[in-house]
C-alpha cells in the first residue's frame, strides 16, 4: 500500500519515546512469517511475536483470506440487539479451549477492555447473587492488566500509579511472587508458595466476605516474567474458595498456547472462574479480546433478569466484530491444523535450554522462564530502565525484535519457529550485548 505525507509529527505513538523514535525511526514495511522487514529492507527475526501476539507467524495466508471474504460480504453487524453467525462460532470455538465449566464468552477489542469487562461481570454477579456489598478487588505488585482505569488500578506498576493517580478506589496488592530465591530458573519456582497467604491476611483484615475478586496472571508477563512458584496457585484458589471471591486469570499473554496447554489454567491445574483474553485470539491480526466464565456466573447474571430485559448493562460498538471474527475463527482453524499449542509444548524445551545459555553473560542479572517466554533481566545502567531501552534499539539494528520491560528482555517467540530461529534470536541478542561490553557507550549506538 501507498502512504501519503512524510511527517512523523502528528501521531502521538503509544508506549513509545516518540522524540527519540522520530529522530531514527524503526519501521516496518512488511513482514512474513518469523521475519519483519525494516524501512531498508533488511530482516529483523521477531523474537516476542509482536507483542505476544503472532504465534502463528505474520501474514498467515489462511487469516487473510478469511477476512478478505468476510469483508465482501458484511463488514459490520451492531452488537446490540443484533447478530452474525461469526461470533456465535467463535464463542463456541473459544469454549471448547476453555477449561470446564468455563463456557460463555464475551468479547471486546483489546486485553485491556477485557480485564476492565471482567471486573464489570465480577460485580454484576457478586449484585446478582445478593453479595453487592463486596466491594474490594485484590490484585498484585508487579502485575499488569492493561491501560484503562480498571485495568490501571489494579496494575502494579509504579509510573502507572505516579502518572494516573485517580484510579478506582478498594484495589489492595498482594506481593509480587520473584523473591530472588531461584535465579535462573526453568518452570516454577521452588520458593514462594507462602505468598499466597498475602490474600488470606487481607480476608483477616477486611473480611473475606467484602472481597470480589482477585486477579492473577498465571505468568506475570509484562513486568518481566515472573513465573508462579510451586502451589501458589492452589493456594489462591483454596482461600478464594473458601472465601467466596471471584478468581479472575488475565490470560492475555499466557493464553492460546505459550505453555504448551490452551491456558496458564490448564498448565497450573487451577481453573479460575473468569478469565480474559486477547492477542493470540486472532493471531494479533485484528484487535480482539474476549472474557470467559463459568456458567454458573453467566446463568446467575442472565437467569437473575426479567425476561426481555438487558442482563448486563456492558458492551463495545466492535464488540464481535465480523472481521476480527473472521480472524479469530481462521486462528481456531490454524491452531487445530497446525497444532499449533503441542509445536509450542515440543519446543520449549530446546527454548529453555537455548536461553539459559545467556545465563553467565556479565550483564544478566536472572533468566526466568516457562512455555515459550522467558524473561532475560540485564542489571541496570546508571537509570532503571535505561540500558534496557538502548538494547532493544540495538537488538533491533542487529536484525532481532525484542520487547523490553524496564530492562527485562520478554522473549515469546512464535510456535512456528525451528530450533535455527530459536538459535539466532539468542545468537543476535548475545551479540548485542556482548558488543556493550564492557564499557561500551549504549546511548551512542
Ligand atoms: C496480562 C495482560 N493484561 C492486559 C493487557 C492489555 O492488553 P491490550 O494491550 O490488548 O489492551 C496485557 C498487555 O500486554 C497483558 O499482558
Amino acid at each position: 500500500m501507498q502512504y501519503r505525507g512524510n511527517s512523523l509529527e502528528q501521531y502521538w505513538m503509544p508506549f513509545t519515546a516518540n522524540r527519540a523514535f522520530k529522530a531514527a525511526p524503526r519501521m516496518v514495511r512488511r513482514a512474513e512469517g518469523t521475519y519483519l522487514y525494516d524501512q531498508n529492507g533488511d530482516a529483523v527475526i521477531d523474537g516476542s511475536s509482536g507483542l505476544f501476539c503472532s504465534p502463528a507467524g505474520h501474514c498467515h495466508p489462511k487469516i487473510i483470506e478469511a477476512v478478505h471474504q468476510q469483508m465482501q460480504t458484511n463488514t459490520y453487524t451492531a452488537p446490540f440487539g443484533l447478530g452474525h453467525d461469526g461470533s456465535f462460532a467463535l464463542a463456541a470455538e473459544v469454549a471448547k479451549l476453555t477449561p470446564e465449566p468455563i463456557n460463555h464468552v464475551f468479547f471486546v477489542n483489546s486485553g485491556s477492555e477485557a480485564v476492565d469487562t471482567a471486573l464489570k461481570i465480577a460485580m454484576a454477579y457478586n449484585t446478582a447473587r445478593g453479595e453487592a456489598h463486596r466491594n474490594r478487588f485484590v490484585s498484585r505488585e508487579r502485575a499488569y492488566h492493561g491501560v484503562n482505569i480498571g485495568g490501571v488500578s489494579l496494575s502494579g506498576m509504579v509510573r502507572n500509579r505516579e502518572t494516573f493517580p485517580m484510579v478506582v478506589p478498594n484495589v489492595v496488592m498482594m506481593r509480587h511472587t520473584w523473591t530472588g530465591d531461584d535465579l535462573f530458573c526453568v518452570g516454577q519456582p521452588a520458593h514462594g508458595k507462602e505468598l499466597a497467604e498475602d490474600l488470606q491476611r487481607f480476608c483477616d483484615t477486611y473480611g473475606g466476605g467484602q472481597i470480589a475478586a482477585v486477579i492473577v496472571e498465571p505468568v506475570a508477563g509484562s513486568t518481566g516474567v515472573l513465573v508462579p512458584p510451586r502451589g501458589y496457585l492452589e493456594r489462591i484458589r483454596e482461600i478464594c474458595d473458601q472465601h467466596g471471591i471471584l478468581l479472575i486469570f488475565d490470560e492475555v499473554i499466557t493464553g492460546f498456547g505459550r505453555m504448551g496447554d490452551p491456558f496458564g489454567a490448564q498448565t497450573f491445574g487451577v481453573t479460575p472462574d473468569i478469565m480474559t483474553m486477547a492477542k493470540a485470539l486472532t493471531n494479533g491480526s485484528i484487535p480482539m479480546g474476549a472474557v470467559a466464565v463459568r456458567d454458573e456466573i453467566y446463568e446467575c447474571v442472565v437467569d437473575g433478569t426479567p425476561e426481555g430485559a438487558i442482563e448486563f448493562f456492558h458492551g463495545y460498538t466492535y464488540s464481535g466484530h465480523p472481521a476480527a471474527c473472521a480472524a479469530g475463527l481462521a486462528m481456531m482453524a490454524i491452531i487445530e491444523e497446525e497444532g499449533l499449542f503441542a509445536r509450542s509444548a515440543a519446543m520449549a524445551p530446546y527454548f529453555n535450554d537455548a536461553v539459559m545459555t545467556l545465563k553467565d553473560h556479565p550483564l544478566i542479572k536472572d533468566v526466568r522462564t516457562i512455555g515459550m517466554v522467558a524473561g532475560i533481566e540485564l542489571f541496570p545502567e546508571s537509570a532503571p530502565g535505561k540500558r534496557g531501552t538502548a538494547m532493544q534499539t540495538a537488538m533491533f539494528w542487529k536484525g532481532l525484535h525484542v520487547k523490553f520491560t524496564g530492562d527485562t528482555a520478554i522473549l515469546a517467540p512464535q510456535f512456528i519457529v525451528e530450533k535455527r530461529h530459536i538459535d539466532e534470536i539468542v545468537q543476535k541478542f548475545a551479540c548485542t550485548l556482548d558488543a556493550h561490553f564492557p564499557g561500551g557507550s549504549l546511548a551512542a549506538e
